[in-house]
């Protein structure tokens, strides 16, 4: 391969790289969350039950996600003690994509995958 040409391939590599991760994955809450039972945090299904719609957990993520806004948290007293955890990851994962954010995870409740 050429030196012009491998150029060229490694600048389209940075471009695949920087378009990813751009977009909004739920691949770094399979930490904590899964679709069907709680774990370090609560089973999504039940948050999708909670909320309604994902234009309603958009809402409150648009919101600054306020404890006492949060469906679970706000009557969960055993997530309400770990909701600076969730605030955490909200504002390194979510801020900026709140609306991808709710559609993926009423998505994953609906196909079972997250
Ligand atoms: C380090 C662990 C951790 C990760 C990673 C994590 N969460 Fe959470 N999540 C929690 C905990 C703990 C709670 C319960 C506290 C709370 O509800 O605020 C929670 C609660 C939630 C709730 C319900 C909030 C409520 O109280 O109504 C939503 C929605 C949520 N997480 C979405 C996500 C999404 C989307 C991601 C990935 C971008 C994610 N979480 C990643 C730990 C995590």
């Amino acid at each position: 391969m050429g030196k012009t040409l491998k150029l060229v391939v490694a600048a389209a590599g940075l471009l695949t790289i920087s378009a990813t991760a751009s977009a909004f994955s739920t691949g770094p809450c399979k930490a904590c969350h899964a679709v069907d039972h709680d774990v370090v945090g609560p089973a999504w299904k039940r948050v999708a039950e909670k909320y309604g719609s994902a234009d309603a957990l958009a809402k409150v993520f648009k919101g600054g996600f306020k404890v006492e806004d949060r469906k679970i948290a706000s009557t969960e007293p055993k997530f309400k003690a770990q909701a600076a955890l969730m605030t955490g990851q909200f504002n390194a994962l979510i801020k900026g994509h709140e609306d991808d954010a709710a559609k993926a995870l009423f998505e994953a409740v609906k196909t079972g995958k997250m």
